[in-house]
């Protein structure tokens, strides 16, 4: 196994989604769970969502048979993938271009296959497929005011090839620092950011190791009973991935997309208006740690919670899982049928 490459990004900054109709998507993140539209590229069928945690907390591509290409003939989207519903990456904040690109000779030079390399204008990004097939993105910001760039370029593809040996790499950290965060007052959840992901895993520990040694997220907490790990980048104190071991991968390729909330509504009165709208949710949790986890109209589950990620997901993320395997199971035949 490589070792020492360790990406060793800030946190999780974004998830990627496929999904079955962009707009319709769009529509359930705005307003049931309050995020908020700022950008979108119509040639791929792409939006993008934030309350401006970073330059996009949801990436919403609608899945197609044929190829996605931006600038230049630049393919966006990795052979065979977005055919299906379901997590395309997730993307990791670096803390500046040059720690991105050190990351990536390391990676090179230890024989860690990078997919591809991308300029996104916004931010410089580095793809990779880890040891179970899931899709990464690394990305490092090159801008701080993502908001003047999108006004600019609404609507044009922005993304093309990028080579990171072509310029100096910036030393300046370029994520946004203590960003004013938008919140929705019409929405059913008053969502912050999208902060953490459960993915499934082949194997538990063998994962972990290569977490630490390839991309440089460390297990704070390790439940061996249930096989369920949290794990956290560089900027510590919160919960970036949680692994859980299954031979089960769900058709997903996501065990969950976790979002912070707001403080405001309370969850059990958010839980009343989704199953008034029959949007399939569940409430899990205790008086101290709790969450609502729930399916969008393409069954991709997201949990949205108050409660710190790491210590909610440390008590009750296997609990969580078979929530939403059950959630899965029993709204099998209605795939679609949410309402908004
Ligand atoms: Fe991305």
């Amino acid at each position: 196994m490589p070792t020492n490459v360790k990406f060793a990004p800030r946190r999780l900054g974004h998830l990627n989604l496929f999904v079955s109709d962009v707009e319709r998507s769009a529509a359930f993140y705005r307003d049931v769970c309050g995020f908020k539209e700022v950008f979108r590229e119509p040639e791929i069928s792409m939006i993008f969502m934030t309350n401006g945690n970073t330059h996009h907390d949801l990436g919403l591509m609608e899945i197609t048979p044929e190829d996605r290409v931006g600038r230049d003939g630049h393919v966006q989207v990795r052979p065979g993938a977005g055919k299906t519903p379901g997590l395309n990456h997730l993307g990791f904040e670096m803390q500046t271009e040059a720690a991105l690109v050190d990351a990536y000779r390391r990676a090179l030079k230890q024989k860690v296959p990078v997919s591809r390399t991308t300029d996104h204008q916004i931010a410089h990004s580095v793809y990779l497929s880890e040891c179970n097939g899931h899709f990464f993105e690394f990305y490092a910001d090159i801008i701080e005011d993502f908001s003047a760039f999108y006004a600019e370029n609404q609507g044009a593809l922005i993304s093309g090839h990028w080579d990171p040996e072509q310029t100096a790499p910036s030393e300046d950290a370029r994520f946004p620092k203590d960003p004013d965060l938008f919140k929705s007052n019409d929405a059913v959840l008053t969502s912050r950011n999208v902060a953490y992901a459960g993915l499934p895993v082949k194997d538990l520990q063998a994962s972990i190791d290569y977490y630490a040694d390839v991309l440089g997220l460390n297990a704070v907490q390790v439940d061996h009973e249930s096989k369920f790990a949290v794990l956290e980048g560089s900027a510590q104190g919160g919960c970036d991935v949680c692994l859980m071991e299954t031979t089960e991968f769900p058709a997903t390729r996501l065990l969950f997309g976790g979002v912070n909330l707001h403080d405001g509504k309370a969850l059990t009165d958010a839980l009343k208006v989704l199953e008034s709208k029959r949007i399939p949710a569940s409430f899990i949790g205790d008086t101290e740690l709790s969450c609502i986890v729930v399916l969008d109209p393409d069954r991709i589950p997201l949990v949205y919670s108050t409660s710190p990620a790491g210590r909610l997901m440390a008590r009750h993320g296997p609990a969580v899982v078979a929530e939403i395997r059950r959630l899965w199971a029993s709204n099998a035949d209605e795939a679609n049928a949410a309402t908004l």
